[in-house]
């Protein structure tokens, strides 16, 4: 028997001093698309911000319905307009931000497991890891190299060819 052992990596900042003008640029652009988010139900408020490699910016924002299931994460508004505009351009970095009324957000709040799933396809497409760049109702800004820190041992679309 062999147990495995996997561990992630994130760095913490605080405040966006801590970040590149680029990455402070598009944590900016995360909580302006936040802003705009239509979470009637949750009111639970999610931004995301990208920036592909040809230099476009794609923005998004969580989309409820009343018919729950029905709407869609913050990151995968974003990710889907990216990709149906600029096919096959390598997503560089994404933001997310979130904030509600309803109770302090004192830590970041990290992608849900479907979202997690969506950056995978894209980052996997690319062959170059997703910065991705985290923050909530505080300072403190966390920052990961690649979905593999937040979705170790994923499904991989060529387990589907074998
Ligand atoms: N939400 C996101 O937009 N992104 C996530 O990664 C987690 C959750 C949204 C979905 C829903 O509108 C609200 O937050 C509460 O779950």
């Amino acid at each position: 028997m062999i147990t495995h052992t996997l561990s992630i990596a994130y760095t913490e900042v605080t405040g966006i001093s801590g970040l590149t003008d680029e990455d402070a640029d598009l944590l900016k652009e995360a909580w302006l698309a936040c802003d705009l988010a239509y979470a009637p139900y949750s009111d639970f408020h999610v931004g995301a911000a990208l920036r592909l490699a040809n230099g476009f910016i794609f923005k998004g924002n969580n989309q409820e319905n009343s018919a729950y299931p029905s709407g869609l994460c913050a990151e995968r508004v974003a990710v889907f307009a990216a990709s149906a505009m600029h096919p096959g351009v390598a997503i560089q970095t994404i933001a997310v931000v979130a904030k509600t009324k309803v109770f302090n957000l004192s830590s970041p709040v990290t992608p849900c497991g479907a979202c997690r799933q969506v950056i995978a396809e894209y980052e996997m497409l690319s062959g170059k890891p997703i910065r991705i760049i985290l923050q909530g109702n505080s300072d403190k800004i966390w920052i990961l190299e690649g979905i593999n820190n937040l979705l170790p041992l994923m499904f991989h679309g060529a387990e589907l060819k074998k």
